[in-house]
């Protein structure tokens, strides 16, 4: 099938990329020249383990292709993607003028009827907004599908490739096996094909990201339990993860989330709670706790320098928001580097993947190193921000030898205690006791 996608970001660029994989022919439209040039000379605007190989096979398999050209795309297939951004205002609504302003260019360009499957994350009553947009610009028949996207940035491919569900709001059963049948290579694990109201397949995907952020603030409150009473979060996470009702992911304490899409959709779910006077103070609270939870990190480093912070080197491992991407939007890093640099102190990033985001936000503000060993010469405390595997399990005399001060303020929880102890440092982490050099907790003995 000839498919369209509007919008080659994070989204649109995994959507058309593993469509082509399974054998349709894809063309991606983006109104960014710059974007659609780079990925025509071969060039990746952003950072998604296994995406490069599989746009590099399907360009050259002439089966994806990029273009800023919306009449073309939309001339030549029955099914357009959306995949642009849907922004949060200050007042926590969704901006859906974006996805307004491409229904109405897509409408504009229509020469038969056409199937606009929305991917971009928008409240409920927006397919019925679009709905209203083609037909103030087409006399051609037009279906408009909502299909939310659960994919994670970092593993995107697999999400998409390996959905647990894929849904589809709708009401026409035609259109619902046309979406079936498109995803029905995707779903061949019997994983669910799920069709509801597009209301309800609208509100699914915040619904969600406020359950599994929900999780994230739950676990990070009781790692400050846990720190005030001298229990480590590590094992108190692993009897709650074995209870099967609760289960083992979204369940691991640190610096708080971020990204695009969490932040967001809490966000707008308490605009939407607020507009209708519905309570929404429990998806505020989750909101808020997460909000504090980078600020206190922050405090606490800043605590521990106090005035002296102006002279300090201070090293960040880790950028984006999470690890396996180059996502540097709504991170908690981002919001430790900005204070650090506040607070006078000299800040040295490495990021493996993010070094060109992080030279573009912030120029000569902050210095970027090429390796991460190289980020600690001379340092008087690394802080570590994202949990890149190759940070797991470093060389700790090296970085002993390297530093100024042996100091580690880790948002990850990647090391264990009392092993930090033993190698002379002072360590902090997340929902466990504060370890200083020689101090051997005789509970936590074993090595990393
Ligand atoms: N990033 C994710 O992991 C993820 C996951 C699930 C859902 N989503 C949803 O997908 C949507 C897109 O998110 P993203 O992260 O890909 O955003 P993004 O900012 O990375 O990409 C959006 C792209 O759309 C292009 N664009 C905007 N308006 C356009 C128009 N009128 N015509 C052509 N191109 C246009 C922009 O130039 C940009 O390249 C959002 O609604 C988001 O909530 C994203």
């Amino acid at each position: 099938m000839k498919i369209a996608i509007v919008g080659a970001g994070y989204q649109g660029l995994v959507t058309g990329t593993c469509l082509a994989e399974n054998g349709h022919q894809v063309m991606c439209m983006d109104h960014d020249a710059a974007r659609v040039a780079l990925l025509n000379d071969g060039g990746m605007p952003l950072h998604e383990p296994g995406l490069e190989e599989l746009i590099t096979r399907n360009m050259e398999e002439e089966r994806l292709c990029f273009t800023t050209d919306l009449d073309r795309v939309v001339a030549d297939s029955l099914m357009v993607f959306l995949c642009v951004g849907t922004p949060v205002d200050e007042a926590g609504r969704a901006d859906v003028s974006g996805v307004l302003t491409a229904t109405r260019q897509i409408a504009s360009v229509m020469n038969s009827y056409r199937i606009i499957v929305n991917k971009s994350t928008c409240p409920p009553g927006t397919a019925e907004q679009m709905d209203a947009t083609v037909r103030a610009h087409t006399t051609h028949p037009c279906d408009i599908v909502v299909n939310p996207d659960f994919m994670k940035e970092g593993t995107a491919v697999d999400d998409f490739l390996r959905p647990d569900r894929v849904i589809a709001g709708c009401d026409d059963v035609r259109v619902q096996e046309i979406m079936k049948e498109l995803y029905s290579p995707f779903l061949r694990t019997g994983k669910p094909f799920i069709t509801m109201s597009r209301r309800s397949a609208e509100m699914a995907k915040y619904a969600t990201n406020v359950m599994l952020a929900a999780r994230i603030s739950l676990m990070n409150q009781l790692a400050d339990i846990c720190e005030a009473y001298d229990c480590d979060i590590a094992e108190v996470r692993e009897a709650v993860a074995t209870d099967y009702r609760i289960g083992p992911t979204f369940l691991f304490p640190g610096v708080g989330f971020g990204g695009a899409g969490l932040p967001r959709d809490l966000a707008t779910c308490e605009g939407l709670a607020r507009d209708r006077g519905v309570e929404y103070d429990l998806i505020a609270a989750v909101r808020e706790v997460n909000e504090r939870r980078r600020d206190r990190f922050l405090q606490r480093i800043c605590d521990y320098y106090g005035a002296t912070i102006g002279d300090k080197r201070l090293a960040v491992w880790g950028a984006s928001f999470k690890a396996r991407t180059d996502d540097l939007r709504g991170g908690p890093a981002i919001h430790v580097i900005d204070g650090l640099c506040a607070a006078g102190a000299m800040v040295t990033v490495y990021d493996p993947v993010a070094s060109q985001k992080l030279k573009e936000r912030y120029g000569d503000k902050i210095l970027i190193a090429a390796k991460y060993y190289e980020a600690l010469n001379g340092a008087d405390g690394l802080i570590i921000m994202t949990e890149w595997n190759e940070f797991r399990r470093p060389d700790y005399e090296r970085m002993g030898k390297l530093m100024r001060e042996k100091v580690i303020f880790d948002g990850r929880n990647l090391y264990t205690p009392a092993v930090m102890a033993r190698q002379g440092f002072q360590y902090f982490s997340v929902g466990r006791k504060a370890v200083s050099p020689g101090h051997n907790n005789p509970e936590n003995q074993d090595e990393n």
